[in-house]
């Protein structure tokens, strides 16, 4: 039985040897061969696109799972992806009009293939979001990782649980059912009690001149804050998060230095 296992390894190390040597894999990584030396990591990680993202060299304890409550940051970022690609699926059924969205999200949980458990993961996937982002803050909090030098990125965080909120926000109004008019409603009359321009954020926001006239253009909005602006501006605030991450490097457990 070992043997046979030893045997898959070898032929795995092997299949990966070759990869790594076919002219396609050079092509695409400019490298021949995996780093053996610390220089030759280091050269690698400034040189190459996919892993220049990584810091060069960590602390091993800034890694330690119980530390990052087990690495609340990374989920909440997994679990955007889910979002998106799910969110993709969605879109190819779904129609942002208030006679048609609540039957097309119908359709999608009875008659399209993979609707329900598309549309199901995209749900708990956004609730889920909205928690490990939540964590994630608080892990940052209490282990005072807000402090300097990463005051930057603390709140380009909050700019990002903001985002997270208000994703889940206009989710809910989409299907336009009883849940979705009243909470449309609501945003109604909060933009409208914005002080000094009121009138013009409801406008902006719902296009509407009456809280009790939501019409096409209240969801059609929602919409296109929903499925375009707040994406756009997740990955941009993402990338200027993970960028600030990599440049300030991540925090020591305080009670072993740093
Ligand atoms: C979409 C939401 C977010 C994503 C995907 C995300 C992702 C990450 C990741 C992957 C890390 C590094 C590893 C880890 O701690 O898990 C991190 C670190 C950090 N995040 Fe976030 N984050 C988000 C929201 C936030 C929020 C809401 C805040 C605070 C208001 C925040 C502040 C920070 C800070 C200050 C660090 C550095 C922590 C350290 O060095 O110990 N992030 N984030």
């Amino acid at each position: 039985m070992d043997l046979f296992f030893y045997g898959l390894i070898d032929r795995w190390v092997l299949l990966q040897q070759q990869i790594r040597r076919s002219s396609v894999w050079i092509s695409i990584f400019r490298r021949e061969h995996l780093p053996q030396t610390e220089t030759d990591f280091l050269a690698m990680n400034r040189k190459n696109f996919f892993v220049h993202i990584l810091p060069a060299t960590i602390d091993k304890r800034s890694l330690r799972i119980t530390y990052s409550w087990f690495w609340m940051g990374v989920i909440a970022f997994w679990l955007f992806v889910i979002l998106v690609v799910t969110g993709i699926y969605l879109m190819f059924y779904y129609v942002p009009s208030v006679e048609r969205a609540f039957d097309t999200v119908r359709q999608i949980i009875n008659q399209v293939t993979l609707g329900r458990f598309i549309r199901n993961l995209h749900k708990w996937a956004g609730e889920f979001m909205v928690l490990a982002v939540f964590l994630h803050m608080l892990r940052v909090f209490y282990t005072g990782a807000y402090q300097k030098p990463r005051e930057f990125n603390w709140v380009i965080g909050i700019f990002l649980f903001l985002i997270t909120i208000m994703f889940a926000f206009s989710g809910y109004i989409l299907p336009w059912d009883q849940l979705g008019y009243y909470a449309a409603k609501i945003a109604c009359n909060i933009a409208e009690n914005v002080p000094f321009a009121g009138d013009q954020v409801r406008q902006a926001l719902l296009g509407v001149s009456d809280c009790n006239n939501l019409n096409q253009f209240s969801l059609l909005r929602w919409y296109v804050i929903h499925v375009f602006l707040l994406p756009v501006l997740m990955v941009l605030l993402i990338a200027i998060h993970f960028w600030r991450i990599r440049k300030d490097e991540y925090t020591i457990p305080p009670e072993e230095g740093a």
